[in-house]
């Protein structure tokens, strides 16, 4: 009997089940590692805050604010919005917790679902999950570089190919501001060139023209005053220094002055780790500074940095061979005695044995044949009184007489 049309997840999200889990699982394992080696402490921050959040921290004037949040009013008439990005969220959560009171910089790494109302394709989802990393309370840029490399070492790890990096500065709000004035009146000149969306962006926020594709919106920028050639002298030397440590380490980049990011909340550095191995969604992961934005939550005056990268995309841009779910080391298999094969299995992993037990009914032959489809190094089976054990690389069976025994070969193995 059917009970009506079937359902499916909404546009643009996805399911992770257990067939595709495995390297999703050994990347986050590989990020816990990584990043609390470095001694980033690890943070969770709710899935939705305050609309008023996103809207001061990320940007009035941004497409996130102005078109992808999943905004709603709960029943109090709150606005509330699912979040877009974590960094707005530590940042309310630094404040709230005073945590400018712990030495600083503090640092920590996020990992968690996020969600934007974008077009979906491949690579580019409504709901998709970000690997993040914060420091604040420092403007060293040694804390840039560390944060950098940190990430530039994670994604190769995790297999990503044709990684490319590029960085600029984004110098100060206020050189951002009196540059902001130049570009416009130098896009303004030129105005029947560029595309219209562009041209209707000149006021509220005409450095984002620098993302566009048109060709004739790239042909005026091409000329156009560079943000790079306008920092002030202290902003020029935090990223040479930035650039310096990233030499030593031995890490290729290449300075992109017209590298915007889509978030108003950036001061100083920026950078981007792009993948040719994907196709338009070709961004893995980015940040920068944001040395203003605890202040304008509420804070005290707090320079900060940070980066995230998106795990689906990630995850695309590695794509090995498919890894299959972990092979358990003893199966245990059973006519008539389910509780003895039960008291088995339990017993084999409390002592850290990976274990499964026949759940599904076969005759003993079948059960051996799942034991070997599932690469089992051994079966056993488990009968009232008597345990037969059997290696299923060289087909020999034994009577054994205690789980003990079992262990012993185990162990051996
Ligand atoms: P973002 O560049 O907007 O930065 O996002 C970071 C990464 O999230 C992107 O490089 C991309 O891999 C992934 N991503 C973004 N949108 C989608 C989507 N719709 N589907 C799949 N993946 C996506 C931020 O979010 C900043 N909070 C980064 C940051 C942290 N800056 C300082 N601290």
């Amino acid at each position: 009997m059917s009970g009506g049309p079937r359902l499916q997840a909404p546009r643009g999200t996805f399911d992770v089940l257990p067939g595709g889990s495995p390297a999703r699982l050994s990347f986050f394992n590989l990020c816990q590692d990584r990043l609390g080696g470095a001694g980033l402490g690890y943070a969770e921050t709710p899935i939705f805050e305050d609309t008023e959040l996103f809207a001061r921290g990320v940007g009035e004037a941004t497409d996130i604010v102005q078109k992808e949040m999943f905004t709603l009013e709960d029943r109090a008439g709150r606005s509330l919005t699912l979040r877009p990005e974590g960094t707005a969220g530590v940042c309310r959560a630094y404040v709230e917790h005073g945590m400018h009171k712990l030495p600083q910089p503090v640092r920590l790494w996020y990992w968690g679902p996020f969600f934007r109302h974008e077009a979906p394709q491949a690579g580019r989802y409504r709901q998709f999950t970000q690997i993040g990393a914060e420091a604040l309370g420092s403007d060293d840029p040694a804390v840039d570089a560390e944060l950098i490399l940190l990430l530039a070492e994670l994604l190769e790890e995790a297999g990503v190919r044709q990684l490319r990096l590029r960085l600029s500065s984004l110098g100060t709000a206020a050189a951002r501001r009196d540059y902001a004035d130049e570009l416009r009146a130098h896009l303004r000149a030129r105005e029947e060139e560029l595309s219209s969306e562009v041209r209707s962006r000149i006021e509220a926020n005409p450095l984002r023209a620098f993302d566009a594709a048109h060709a004739g919106t790239r042909a005026v920028l091409a000329d156009a005053p560079k943000l790079l050639d306008r920092l002030a002298p202290e902003d020029a030397e935090h990223f040479a220094e930035v650039r310096a440590l990233l030499d030593d380490a031995g890490l290729g980049y290449e300075v992109d002055p017209s590298l915007v990011r889509g978030l108003d909340y950036y001061t100083r550095t920026v950078f981007e780790f792009t993948s040719d191995a994907l196709g338009a969604q070709s961004g893995v992961g980015g940040g920068g500074r944001y040395d203003g934005l605890v202040e304008q939550l509420g804070g005290p005056p707090t320079p900060a940095v940070g980066w995230a990268a998106g795990v689906e995309r990630i995850l695309l841009a590695a794509a090995g061979e498919p890894q299959r779910g972990a092979s358990p080391t003893v199966f245990v298999a059973w006519e008539n005695s389910r509780r003895a094969a039960f008291a088995v299995a339990r017993r084999l992993r409390e002592s850290g044995v990976t274990v499964q037990m026949e759940q599904a009914g076969r005759s003993l032959k079948g059960q051996l044949k799942h034991a070997d489809r599932l690469r089992a190094r051994f079966a056993v089976v488990a009968g009232e009184d008597d345990l037969e054990l059997r290696d299923l690389r060289t087909g020999q069976a034994r009577a054994i007489a205690s789980v003990e025994e079992i262990l012993e070969v185990v162990e051996a193995s």
